[in-house]
This record gives C-alpha cells, structure tokens and sequence, in this order.
C-alpha cells in the first residue's frame, strides 16, 4: 500500500453543467418496451438529461470548468493542466481535454483525456493530485464530461434507459497545513470483465463499418448483472481502503459522493459501509447515470446548497468499464 507524503491538493473550487434538455421515464416508453415504474424501481432514474444538437463533451465540460474557477477565485491562465475523464469525447483524436484547453484559451499546458469510464474523474482526480504533491504542478482542472446519448443504442431497452448526459469540474491546487485537501485515493482496474462493458466497434481493433453501424455495434453493450454484483463488493471494499489509508472509520465521513449508477446499488454500498443513506449526495433521480460526470456534478450540488461544509469529510467512489473503480477521501 503506497503512502504519499507532501504538500496535498486540496479541492478550492466545483462547478457543473447538464444539458436543458430533460428525457423522462415515460419519454422513453416511446422509444423502447419499457415502464417508467421498471426503470425507476430497478434503477432509481425519473429523468436524465440530453445534449442538444451541435453541443460537444467539450462545450459542457468548459462550462462547468469555468463555473469551477469562478468558485476557486482562479482564471484559465492561472492553471497548469487540464485532465479530462471521459469515454465520449468529441473526437477519437485528440483529446477532449484539448479543446477544452482551446475553449478556455490556455495554451501551452498539458491536456490529456483519463479512459477510466465511470472512475474517470476519481482517476483524473487522483492523478491531478500526484502532480501537486510531487511539487511538479500547482492548479490542476480536472473534469468528469460524458455526453452519453450519442453513444448509446436507442433500440437497446438495456442500456439506453440507464445513461445521461453532464459534466463536472474541480480545480485542485495546493493544500495550506490546516488539515484539509485529499487525505487518499485509490485505483484500480481488473480486466476479466472488459467485453461486458464496452463500446465493440471504432477502434483499431475493429474499424467502424456499414454493416457494424447498422448493429449498433458502435455503441455502449453492456451485461449489467454482471458488472452489478462487482460494483457492490469492489465500491464498499476501495472505499474502505481509501478509509483505512487515511487512518479513517467510516463514522468519520459526513458526506459519500458516490457514483449515481443504480440506486440498488448504492443501497447495498450504503450498507455494507455502515453509513446512513442520507449522507449520500444523490441525484440519479434526476440525471440518471452520467459516467465520469456523476460524481463531480453531485459533489457540486452538495458545495453549492450547503450540506458539505468546509472541513467536511468527503468519500467518492466509482465502477465502471475496464473494469475501472477508484475511490477518493477529502478533506474539503
Ligand atoms: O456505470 C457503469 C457501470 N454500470 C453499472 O454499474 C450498471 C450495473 N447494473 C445495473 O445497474 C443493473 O444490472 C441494470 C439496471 C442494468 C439491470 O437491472 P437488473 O435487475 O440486473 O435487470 P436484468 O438485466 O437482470 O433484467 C431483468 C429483466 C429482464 O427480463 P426477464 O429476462 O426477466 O424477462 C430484462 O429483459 O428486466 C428486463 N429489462 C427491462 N424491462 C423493462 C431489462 N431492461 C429493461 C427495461 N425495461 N429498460
């Protein structure tokens, strides 16, 4: 178990963005053999949110990323990296972060894309944060934006009610000796399930065709049972490990932001934790599951209506493709 020591990232700023567009339960009934009662019972969503026509991950991603500078008291030119944890970024080449970068107008400074799926902003997180700790960076933005629905198989009742579109921002900069600022994180990937979450076709590995097209085999595929019963054990135990690091019993953490995927889920997570369910920052309801985004938006909301406090103890935690998870604790 690896132990940094050093000067900190703290988290000085969030900020959000999700699309106007809302997409209800029984919008979808339309669309595919489903109930809004099927979704909302097995899933937790009511709503989520969809990119109009012509938005990118990046024009979401900018505008939660200046809502997070604004909150950090920071401008583009005070930054020293951009990371971006998304799955759909507006072009296979380059990087989302790259035209976020070019939106902000900053150039010069490394901007890469994080290919962690739903753990991507908890590994932008954690990468950001080593940067800052090695004395190699100060402000680090690091964003979580999925615009899902242009990946999604509309025909598929089995993925498509399940995702929606957002962003997320924090700007990371140096923690003073006050105590606050990311106390751990941790990650990790376990690829035995890679095939039951994946995006098959529009890679090297098989090149996008008609006849590939024409089988959705461009978009999200998914075996949910599956990846479910790893997101309960695997979310409960990395978050017990980015606990223990810290020298933390979960009685410690005032608010979970945890990764919005399935509400049954979370419950189990919840449980297995031993913290109450209302110390979870939740808005699937609302948004449904928004990959990387889901955790910074929620972090966002708690910031901005008051429930988390400065000083407050904060875990987040997320699973998703690869198999991907990371969790993070914080002192905000
Ligand atoms: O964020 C990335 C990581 N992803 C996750 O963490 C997702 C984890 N998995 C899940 O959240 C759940 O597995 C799902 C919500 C995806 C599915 O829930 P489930 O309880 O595992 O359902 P299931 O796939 O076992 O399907 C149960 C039944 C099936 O019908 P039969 O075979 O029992 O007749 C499905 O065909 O529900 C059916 N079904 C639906 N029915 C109405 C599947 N999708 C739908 C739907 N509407 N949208």
């Amino acid at each position: 178990m690896t132990i940094t020591v050093g000067p900190r990232s703290r988290i000085a700023g969030t900020g959000a963005y999700v699309p106007e567009r809302v997409m209800t339960n029984a919008a979808l009934e339309a669309l595919v053999d489903t109930s809004d009662e099927w979704i909302r019972e097995r899933t937790g969503i009511r709503e989520r949110r969809v990119a109009a026509e012509g938005e990118a991950a990046s024009d979401m991603a900018v505008q939660a990323a200046r809502r997070a500078l604004e909150a950090a008291g920071l401008s583009p030119s005070d930054l020293d990296m951009i990371i971006v944890g998304t799955i759909s970024a507006d072009m296979p080449l380059p990087a989302c972060a790259a035209f976020v970068q070019q939106k902000l107008g900053c150039p010069g400074i490394p901007a890469f894309d994080v290919a962690a799926a739903c753990a991507g902003f908890v590994y932008a997180m954690s990468i950001g944060d080593q940067f800052i700790r090695s004395g190699a960076h100060r402000n680090v933005l690091v964003i979580g934006v999925e615009l899902l629905s242009r990946v999604l198989n509309w025909k598929d009742r089995a993925t498509c009610v399940l995702f929606g579109d957002g962003a997320g921002a924090a700007v990371l900069t140096p923690a003073g000796d006050d105590g606050r600022g990311v106390l751990s994180t941790r990650l990790y990937t376990d690829a035995t399930l890679a095939e039951s979450l994946c995006i098959p076709a529009g890679g090297s590995k098989e090149p996008l065709t008609a006849a590939g097209i024409e089988e959705a085999r461009d978009k999200v595929h998914m075996v949910g049972g599956d990846i479910f019963k790893v997101a309960v054990r695997n979310l409960t135990s990395a978050s017990r490990e980015a606990l223990e690091v810290a020298g933390l019993e979960p009685k410690a953490v005032d608010w979970v932001v945890p990764h919005q995927a399935n509400m049954r889920i979370i419950t189990q997570v919840a449980q297995r934790l031993d913290i109450p369910l209302d110390r979870f920052v939740l808005n699937i309801e609302r948004y449904g599951n928004t990959s990387s985004a889901s955790i910074p938006i929620a972090l966002d909301e708690g910031v901005r209506d008051g429930r988390i406090q400065p000083g407050n103890t904060v875990l987040m935690c997320a699973l998703g493709a690869g198999i991907s998870w990371a969790s993070a604790l914080c002192r905000m």
